[in-house]
Formats: C-alpha cells, structure tokens, sequence
C-alpha cells in the first residue's frame, strides 16, 4: 500500500463525496441519492449520481465511477498518489509518504528535468555552427529566430549518441534516458539517440514543463514527424501543442489546428490562440483541457480531407453541449500553376495568402451547426423524393438536439428550404421527432429510477465481457458483500481466485481480500489504488446493483455455491475437451489409414 491505511482512513472520512462533488458540479438530491449533469461526458438530462451512503459516484450515461479519490484522479487528470496528495491539503492533513511513492514522484522530476536539460541542449545546437542545417530550414519554413525561441526549438544533429553522451555528462543514467523516450536500444543492445537530424519541437504543458518532443525532419523523408513516446511524464491524450502560450490568450477562444507547424505559423502571425493536437483526432481528455480555460468558443481549423473531416466531427460530439460556441473553419483549397487544386492548412494559407486574408475568414468560420446542416445534406440526394423524405429525416433528430429555440427556428427553416417543402411541414416534424425523442428520455430515466440494477448484466468495456454470466453475478455480489459487511465472510474463505470466471472480479475480490488478511480495514479506496480507472468504474458498476443487508449471510452462501458450480462446470468441460479431441484425433488417424490402403 502506497500510504498507510490509517491515513487513508483518516482522508477518506473527512472527504465527504458530495462536499467535494460538490466542488464541480450543482448536485440536487433525489431520494437518497444526489444527481448531477456528469461532467465527463455532456449531457442535457441528469445520470451522474453520488450516494453519501456507499460514498461512491456513478454514471449511468457514462459509466464512469468510483470513490472520491477516483473522481478527484477524473477530474483533475491526477495519477492515484497525487490525487491522494490533493485531497489531504484541502482536508488540512499531512501525508506520510512512504518510499515507493518518492520513488515515483522523484522519477518523474528527474525525466521532468532531463527533458528541460535536452531542450537547452538541442536549443544550444540550433545557436552552434553545427545548427546550420535546421536555421536553413527554419529560413525555408518563414521562421523568425524570435519564434523560434518562444517555442523553445533546437536542433538535433546526424550523429548517434551527441544527446547520449551530453546528458550522461551531465548526470543522468541511461535508465533514466530510456524512460524519458530521449535515447532507444539499438540491436545489438546498445543505446542511440532517438532524434537525429531534426528540427526539435519541445512539447511543454500549461505547467510549464518540457514533458516530450516532437520533431521534423528536414528533407522529405519519412517518418516526416517523429514524437516522444508515451512516459511517466506525458500521455498524448491530454497534451495540447502551443496552450502553454495559448491560454494566455486575450482572444476569446482557442483554435484548434492539427500540425505543431501551423501553430507556430498562427502565433507567429498575431494568432496566438493557435493550439494544436498533433495530428490525431481531438481526445476526451484534450477536450476537458480546452474547457478548463472557460473560453467562449473554439474554431476547429481541420484539414479538409476525409480524415480530418471526420476529426472534426467526433470533436463535436465530444464538445457538444460544453460551454462554448464551436465553429469551423474550412480553408479553401488552393489552385497551383499547373491548375491543381491542393488541399492548404494553415501555414499553407498564411504563407499564400496572407495573415489577413486568414482573418478574414476566421470572422466568418462556419458555426459548427451549418457544417453539420450541409453534412447531413451532402449525405442525401435532394433531387430525389426519397432522398428528401432522408434528409427531412435526419435533419430533424439534429435540430432537436440544439438546445436554442431561435437557433430551432432558423435552421427548421433551412432545412425546408433545402428539402424544398413547407417550412409548416418541417415544423411539424421537428415536433414529432420531439416528442418522440423526450418520451424515449423519459422511459429511460424511469427504467433506471425504478431499477438501476438490471442494465449492468454485461460491462460496457470489451475488455471485461463477463464469460460466464451466472458465475460472473455471483463473484459480483461477493466483492459488493465484501464492502458492505466484511464479517461475513468465513474465515479462511473458500474460494480461490482460479474458481472466479471473470478476472477483474477476482482482482477487486481478493485486492480486498488480501487487506482484510493483513488486518486492514475493506474500504473502497484500497480499489482506487490497485484498479485502472476504467477497472474501478466496472467495480463501482457492480456495486450500484441492490443487496439486503437482511439476507446477506443466505446470499453470501448462495454466491459461492454457485462460483463452485460454474468452476466444477467449467473443469469437467475442460476434461470432456480432452477426451473429444482424443475422439477425433484418433477418427482421422483412422480415415487417413483408410484412404492409405
Ligand atoms: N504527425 C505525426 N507523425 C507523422 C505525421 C504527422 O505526429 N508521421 C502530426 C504532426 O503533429 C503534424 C500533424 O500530425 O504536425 C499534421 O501532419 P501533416 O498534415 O502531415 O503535416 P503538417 O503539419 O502539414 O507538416 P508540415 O507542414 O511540416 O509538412
Ligand atoms: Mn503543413
């Protein structure tokens, strides 16, 4: 255990779920629960739930839950002992760390300021004579030296171990180069660096630290981009290249691009609301990231092709509803000499035509809901009545998603325009597929208040597909007694973890189970601790199905009578597996002799 279980205890009864819920989101009682739009997903009708009681949260839409820590590590984007760290200064305690846990925090510090030293390394180089390849190329690129300090660039050389030896020099061992992603193994088991010949692109956090690289090569050679790997220091999914500028931004939203070229383009520009997410499509947690600056809205500068069409697209589900207006801007392709038209992104379009020209068109960039109206209508054919009968179709689900009635208004007319029907007609559908949209709302949410239990057959995650049903229930309710009532439970308890069909459950089953041995108390967050999130929201599932407390000892019989069952089932399968490939084995052997003679 990563803190003493005194402490945890101690933590975890002064923070109270719903005070610190409470912090984040407007929660209002119902019965004995507290709901909430969930502020992981976006949503317009309440299913994120706190139970005071259980001190857990779940939501139905998402399924997303856990204990407090587990929110605070959600919401907060904190690995578990730094969430721990963040609850106990606002609860006032001191927190013993234990070794392992300054073990941890102090490897992160140390690739934390390898990679601050590589960036003033690679930064020295672009400076040196040997720099001259990446300034010439900076040159081609438009690139003021200016800019190119404020993004920290540098340059790495084409040589194999320049970076190696500099930081060994300077301290840090190859353990710790390798950790960082600075430095890979070669085959024949030495270390080279891992950057050669490129122009180097530090990614730093709002933070302010260099927590990765990102980098381009100087000719037309592939890999054109070459990116740190994932490290205990930076996970792509939560990083924004440019916000550590960006969000100090005094314009009133940020742009979101897709290449770390075209945000130095923009700030050089006077655009200094120019973040980008690197060639991927936006994330969930990139998506919080923008929302955390409390912005107004976000232009989405995409590239126009499939791909990055549909990027945008899954950003505006992500989006939807957030608290800013999301607007697109579609860069108009470009003719070239020979009379082709080529795709431009933003550095492209800077270059060619012009910052102003850009601005332009940023005033006017298309609100996300005229690109979803001329989506919807490029999917149908409108010259035909079947395809109109379509689109009037799918129109209407989306304009009854937007929350605005005047924004309703304008837009039922644009569809009927370009349906070419009544704006009558139009209205009435929308109306239809209104209601029919809120009765479907209301079934659902009647279904969980009356039962929340009976939709957690199977978990959402692929991953943790129960395969054996029956048995899978049973190891259920035995972690969710576990938690409820741990003297219970017989001692030496009977099962073992091979008698439990579905893995996690076992996990959280016998991670309990294992403290209680110890003589810790069995407390929810031993789960946050040992469980992924992921791993933790299924458990917290599991725990939303009802248990009497009144017939606890008769249920817990049945749970293991039924585990031992299904795992007898499962060996006589295992021994009737053999015995059948035996069968066949020996038919073949017997047709292929038949065929022989
Ligand atoms: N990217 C990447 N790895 C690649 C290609 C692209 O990580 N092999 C990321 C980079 O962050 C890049 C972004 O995806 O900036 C967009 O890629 P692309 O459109 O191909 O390049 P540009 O940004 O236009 O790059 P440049 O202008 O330098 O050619
Ligand atoms: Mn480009």
């Amino acid at each position: 255990m990563a803190f003493p279980a005194a402490f945890m205890d101690n933590l975890t009864a002064r923070c109270d779920i719903v005070d610190i819920v409470r912090g984040y989101v407007t929660l209002q009682k119902k019965g004995k629960d507290y709901w909430a739009c969930c502020p992981f997903h976006n949503e317009k009708t309440p299913s994120f739930s706190v139970s005071p009681d259980k001190q857990i949260f779940y939501c139905f839409g998402c399924k997303k839950g856990g204990d407090v820590i587990s929110f605070i590590r959600e919401i907060e984007n904190l690995p578990y002992p730094d969430a721990v760290r963040f609850l106990a200064k606002r609860a006032g305690l001191e927190v013993p760390e234990d070794n392992r846990n300054l073990a941890e925090s102090r490897r992160r510090a140390r690739i934390l300021s390898l990679n601050r030293d590589a960036a003033r390394f690679y930064h020295q180089l672009l400076k040196a004579p040997e720099g001259q390849a990446v300034r010439d190329y900076l040159q081609r690129r438009r690139i003021l030296w200016k800019t190119a300090v404020r993004f920290g660039m540098g340059a790495s050389l084409d040589a194999w171990d320049v970076l190696l030896n500099a930081m060994t020099r300077k301290g840090y061992s190859k353990a710790e180069l390798l950790d960082a992603g600075l430095v890979v193994k070669t085959q024949k088991g030495g270390l080279r660096d891992k950057f050669r010949n490129r122009l180097m692109l530090p990614v730093i956090d709002v933070r302010g630290d260099v927590v990765a690289f990102g980098s381009r090569v100087l000719d037309g050679s592939e890999p054109k981009y070459m990116n740190s790997p994932d490290t205990p220091v930076y996970s792509k999914r939560r990083i924004l290249y440019g916000m550590n500028l960006a969000k100090n931004t005094k314009r009133p939203g940020f742009l979101l691009c897709e290449g770390n070229l075209d945000v130095v383009t923009l700030h050089q520009a006077g655009i200094d609301n120019a973040v980008a997410s690197m060639g991927t499509a936006l994330t969930e947690e990139q998506a919080r990231l923008v929302d955390r600056f409390h912005k107004k809205e976000l232009v989405f500068c995409y590239d126009n092709d499939n791909a990055g069409e549909i990027a945008t697209s899954r950003a505006l589900d992500l989006l939807r509803n957030a608290g800013f207006t999301i607007r697109i801007l579609q860069l108009p392709r470009r003719r070239t000499e020979t009379g082709e038209y080529v795709k431009q992104d933003p550095d492209d379009y800077i270059k060619f035509q012009g910052v102003d020209a850009f601005e332009r068109l940023l005033n006017g960039s298309e609100r996300a809901a005229d690109y979803r109206m001329s989506q919807i209508a490029a999917k149908h054919d409108l010259k035909t009545d079947e395809g109109r009968l379509e689109y009037s179709k799918e129109v209407s689900d989306f304009i009854v998603s937007m929350d605005n009635a005047v924004e309703r208004d304008i837009y039922t007319h644009r569809a009927a325009e370009a349906a070419g029907v009544t704006k009558t007609a139009m209205e009435e559908l929308v109306q239809r597929t209104a209601k029919a949209a809120y009765s479907r709302q209301r079934k659902q949410a009647l279904r969980r208040e009356l039962n929340p239990a009976t939709q957690m057959v199977q978990p959402k995650e692929r991953a943790f597909r129960y395969e054996n049903v029956r048995s899978a229930r049973a190891e259920a309710g035995l972690v969710r007694l576990l938690l409820m009532d741990e003297s219970l439970f017989p001692v030496p308890f009977p099962l073992t973890r091979e008698d439990f069909s579905a893995p996690l459950l076992a996990k959280a089953f016998f991670t309990l189970w294992d403290a209680k041995e110890q003589g810790y108390p069995v407390s929810f967050h031993l789960l946050s601790e040992a469980l992924t999130q992921e791993e933790v929201s299924h458990v917290t599932s599991v725990c939303q199905e009802p248990e009497s407390s009144e017939n606890a000892s008769k249920a817990l019989a049945d749970y293991i009578r039924v585990i031992r069952e299904e795992a007898e089932r499962r060996s006589e399968r295992t021994g009737e597996d053999v015995l059948a490939a035996a069968q066949r084995k020996y038919k073949k052997r017997k047709n292929e002799g038949g065929t022989r003679i």
